[in-house]
């Protein structure tokens, strides 16, 4: 797989083009940013161990019905992926308070939530990706109503599968983010699945296995990512 223009350079990620049009190289950086790229640093290996999480991750998904870009793993730091028209809007899934939910409607952290909530953010870095509702989600012409209602399904049933998968691996999935793209007129799972876009707590002990470590600098940062590979890798 030849490797081919750069066409995107995000935060954490890169994207290659190939020698297929319809595939691109998905590129995982060490680089580490939070609160809209404010705080800013480098997690050792971070690269390596998403691009592995992910594609475990993506491969339990797409057993379970979910499609998704993940063609296959190319190295430590590249998987193929569908090339798809990114939807502009980053969706959440809260099971438990945390985060921006804490300080928005003060929830106690750790509070669990009578029921999912799911949230749409403008992805949008000059605005600070704000959060919006499905009204501001047509005006923005961001996505038709089809395929909103196939993303808010989609999200939910990614919710009930990652919850009790990670529940197996004694670990609680409090929120997680997820990013669509439209592939041959289809809504497909795209992006990233990995400590970096999910919190996950360790059952029992509350242990932070995610990005919190980062961005709340708790230390063992690369411990707490690794701890995740192995688990999910079982
Ligand atoms: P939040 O509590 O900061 O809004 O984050 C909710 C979830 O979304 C959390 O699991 C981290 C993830 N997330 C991203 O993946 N990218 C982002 O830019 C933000 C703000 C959150």
């Amino acid at each position: 797989m030849n490797k081919g223009n750069k066409i995107y350079e995000g935060k954490a990620k890169i994207l290659y083009e190939t020698d297929n049009p319809d595939q691109l190289i998905q590129y995982f950086k060490d680089d580490a940013t939070a609160f809209n790229a404010a705080k800013r640093g480098t997690i050792d290996q971070k690269g390596v161990i998403n691009n592995k999480i992910s594609a475990k991750m993506f491969e339990f998904l797409q057993s379970q019905n979910i499609p998704n870009h993940y063609i296959k793993l190319l190295s430590d730091r590249e998987m193929l992926v569908k090339r798809v028209e990114i939807v502009k809007i980053e969706v959440i899934i809260r099971n438990v308070a945390a985060g921006s939910l804490c300080r928005l409607l003060a929830f106690e952290e750790g509070a669990r939530l009578s029921q999912p909530v799911l949230e749409f953010c403008y992805k949008e870095d000059k605005l600070g990706d704000p959060l919006i509702n499905e009204d501001h989600v047509r005006a923005l012409k961001l996505a038709t109503d089809e395929e909103i209602a196939t993303i808010k399904t989609y999200a939910h049933r990614v919710n009930e599968l990652m919850t009790k998968f990670f529940k197996s691996l004694n670990i609680d999935l409090i929120d997680f983010k997820l990013e669509f793209g439209r592939y041959q007129g289809k809504i497909i799972l795209a992006d990233e699945i990995s400590p970096d876009t999910c919190r996950l707590w360790e059952v029992g002990t509350q242990r932070k296995l995610d990005k919190d470590r980062f961005r709340r600098d708790l230390g063992n940062i690369e411990e707490a990512y690794q701890e995740v590979l192995a688990r999910v890798s079982q």
